[in-house]
């Protein structure tokens, strides 16, 4: 069924001249357009602190979407042309009554969303004046809603404050809390291939899974990202977000529907199943590390603690491991290992299942006296997003042998889905009113108490996270952490794509 065009509404975005709304913002309403999606009844109303009018924010918008590696040029593009036409802007201080008068001036359509891509102390804030000033409510069948970026709390306590504090203004159903891990094709995939797939599901619990891993592994460092990274580390910047996405989608039960409901409360259900652990798990199910000075791709990497605007004696983590459970009937058992770090030798962000090894080798008379490899399922989330499945089967010749070989798919072999940036669903997805790709208060909270007792945990250490090379997987101590279970991480990089032209070995041999 071909999605419908957007209805009538202003988009609203605080932060407009900040790096979210011209990066990704408005490259995506520019694809929206060109697919027909979006037409000349959106309008852009940006707000932000620095001074300027309407055109200073169009000539800004111009000149950083002619730099892109496909340049967006108003004179060449259509949707682009049409577009900046229809953004304004007001500059003002989000903390006075002024600036919501004047937005309300410029609000000619019913339908409005208001876009926080602002630092996140403003996000209460600034819920609370547009409520005071009538903005957010909904009359004569007009919807009003929120979008908000992470980071959504810091912890368990100030997520539960923040959602208290929303939602005493408006209700859930007008909140549209963003992941963009949501927005990419691949994560969005999971639910398909699991729920489309009997062959799939069938096997998807503790009987045949040993275990899963979740990876998202970065090549570029912190960079000039010093200040907001040393006080957040790669624990609450990618885990109770990004990693746990991945995880509730893997996790869940099948859904009464495939309604927003219906996918939020089983993503939730997940997510709360996680195991809690005390002080003393803690310890035992997490590890973490920071990067050293060193060269990656030929680039000179500054030590994370020598980085612009991160304190020398910082003891915050630019990697992690856990170790977690989901207490669940379905996955008794079945440790689920999450890591992510920054400065490391691929850009790999993949789900990894393991299935159990076959109960013994039958092949005994043969050449295949050893444990046969156990079957994995690899979802490529980026890059080049797919999904392959490792078997076994018979190598050729005269006695039985086994090999392992991967069923590959690969959306870019399928599929020409063009260049688009990932926000491309969730800002129409906001548009039509359908929140299954956004957050629900519960499964952020749920999300947050599980990592709580690590939080707590390196609040209190003095010890510092161990070192790792850049251009490396990560600290020993995060190999350890998995081989103490008999089991290794999967190499990062390694998806096929990676492994350029095969060798074809030779049947028969000469
Ligand atoms: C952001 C984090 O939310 O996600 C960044 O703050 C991280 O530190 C980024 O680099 C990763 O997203 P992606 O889409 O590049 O994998």
């Amino acid at each position: 069924m071909d999605a419908a065009p957007i209805p009538p509404a202003t988009l609203v975005i605080f932060g407009a001249t900040g790096d979210l709304t011209r990066r990704l913002l408005i490259p995506a309403i520019i694809n929206l357009t060109r697919s027909g999606l979006v037409g000349d009844d959106l309008k852009i109303l940006g707000v932000g602190i620095e001074p300027g009018d309407d055109a200073s924010l169009v000539a800004r918008l111009d000149s950083f979407l002619a730099t892109l590696s496909e340049p967006i040029r108003p004179e060449t593009d259509d949707a682009w042309r049409r577009l900046r036409q229809r953004v304004s802007y007001i500059s003002g201080d989000f903390t006075q009554d002024a600036i919501f008068l004047e937005i309300k001036k410029h609000l000619t359509s019913c339908n409005a969303a208001f876009y926080f891509a602002v630092p996140p102390q403003f996000f209460g804030p600034l819920v609370e004046k547009l409520h005071a000033h009538g903005l957010t409510t909904e009359a004569d069948g007009c919807f009003r809603r929120i979008a908000i970026e992470k980071p959504f709390g810091t912890d368990l306590a100030s997520a539960r404050a923040l959602n208290a504090h929303i939602l005493s203004n408006i209700s859930e159903n007008q909140v549209y809390r963003l992941d963009h891990f949501l927005g990419k094709e691949t994560v969005q995939n999971i639910l398909t291939a699991r729920f489309a797939n009997m062959m799939i599901e069938s096997l998807w619990n503790n009987n045949y899974i040993d275990h899963v891993q979740i990876s998202a592994a970065e090549i570029v460092d912190v960079g000039t990202r010093g200040k907001f990274y040393d006080a957040t580390g790669a624990l609450r910047d990618m885990i109770p977000n990004h990693l746990f996405q991945l995880l509730a989608m893997i996790a869940m039960e099948a859904p009464n529907g495939f309604g927003a409901e219906a996918i939020r409360t089983e993503k939730s259900k997940a997510l709360s199943a996680l195991r809690i652990y005390t002080p003393e798990e803690a310890v035992s199910h997490a590890v973490r590390g920071a990067y050293k000075a060193g060269t990656l791709d030929g680039r000179d990497i500054t030590a994370f603690r020598e980085t612009k605007d991160v304190s020398p004696d910082s003891n915050t983590e630019t990697y992690v491991a856990l170790k977690l459970y989901v207490d669940t009937w379905r996955w008794a058992g079945v440790p689920f290992y999450l890591r992510t770090g920054k400065a490391l030798k691929a850009r790999d962000t993949e789900v990894v299942i393991t299935f159990k090894q076959v109960p013994f080798a039958q092949f005994r008379k043969t050449d295949v006296n050893r444990l046969l490899p156990a079957n994995k399922m690899v979802i490529q989330v980026q890059p080049d997003e797919g999904l392959s499945v490792e078997i076994s089967i018979k190598s050729p010749g005269l006695s039985v042998d086994t090999v392992p070989v991967s069923l590959d798919f690969r959306y870019a072999d399928e599929f020409d889905i063009g260049k688009m940036t990932g926000y491309e669903s969730l800002l129409y997805d906001l548009f039509i009113g359908d929140q299954t790709l956004f957050q629900r208060a519960d499964g952020i909270e749920a999300g947050w108490a599980a990592v709580q007792p690590f939080l707590d945990m390196w609040a209190k250490s003095s010890e510092t996270p161990e070192a790792y090379a850049p251009g490396s997987s990560g600290p020993s101590c995060a190999d350890e952490l998995i081989r103490r279970d008999g089991r290794e991480w999967h190499q990062l990089g390694e998806a096929p794509h990676n492994q350029g032209p095969k060798l074809l070995k030779k049947y028969p041999p000469n």
